[in-house]
């Protein structure tokens, strides 16, 4: 059976956290917003049957207008309205594709935080490749810090060998259905806890796998990140 790949871009987020005038995803860096260049590096995968990208329902107009604007018609982009929190934004996403009749068993995901614009065609490909032979594919990076491990906040339980110890990025790449499976298999609490596919793959005890990112690919969460973002688009231009 060949596989039926999908692009979900998110970007239903409110961006409290950076602040400005308009959610960051929306926000300019190397004179573009932020969504519109992680959604270029989208298109530029032929793979992708389509790229959904999920924005705040009070957003989509503006979002259609800026698509237009920068893409110009780009029919293989449909806009869906997000949800409360990321992981239900996933599942707005995943509503969307049941509902054009395209969650099928081959239907396989390429979820991506929109406000990481650095990421490229190679790591794309190679969650993509490793979902297509049935492991959910999860982006990541060795930790450069020494992670910690504190219960109160206050003391230090567990310092692990920072050899084991790798940073979650995205995409993210994985089977709709069988993601969906694994979460409705979790229970209330377990859903409000889980913030990414990875903790629901491992909740349910299925074999994620790592592929890699790059230190580039950042976050764009706090507005120093803003700073680091316009210089690497100064590097890329
Ligand atoms: N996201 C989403 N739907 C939500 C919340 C987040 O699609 N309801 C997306 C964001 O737009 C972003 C990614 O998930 O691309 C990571 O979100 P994050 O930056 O952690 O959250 P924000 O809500 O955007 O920011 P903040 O927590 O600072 O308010």
């Amino acid at each position: 059976m060949e596989s039926k790949v999908y692009g979900v871009v998110l970007a239903g987020g409110s961006g409290r956290r950076l602040g400005g005038e308009e959610p960051k995803q929306f926000q300019l860096i190397g004179g573009r917003p932020i969504l519109i260049r992680t959604l270029e590096v989208f298109l530029k995968v032929p793979a992708l049957d389509k790229i959904l990208l999920v924005t705040p329902a009070d957003w989509i107009r503006h979002t259609e207008d800026l698509i237009l604007q920068y893409l110009g018609e780009q029919e293989q982009i449909l806009l869906v309205a997000g949800g409360k929190d990321r992981s239900d934004s996933l599942l707005k996403a995943i509503e969307a594709l049941d509902a054009l009749g395209l969650l099928l068993p081959e239907t396989i995901l390429v979820t991506h935080d929109a406000v990481r614009p650095f990421v490229t065609v190679g790591m794309i490909k190679a969650g993509t490749d490793l979902a297509c032979k049935g492991t959910p594919a999860m982006t990541v990076i060795p930790a450069t810090d020494t992670i910690i491990c504190s219960l109160d906040g206050e003391k230090i339980q567990e310092v692990p060998d920072r050899s084991t110890m790798y940073q979650m990025q995205t995409p993210q790449t994985f089977n709709a259905l069988d993601y969906l499976k694994c979460y409705e298999g979790l229970s209330a609490d377990e859903k409000a806890l889980i913030t990414d596919a990875s903790g629901v793959f491992m909740r349910a005890g299925v074999p994620v796998g790592m592929v890699s990112g790059a230190k580039t690919n950042i976050k764009i969460t706090y507005p120093e990140d803003l700073v680091i973002a316009e210089q690497f688009c100064r590097m890329q231009a």
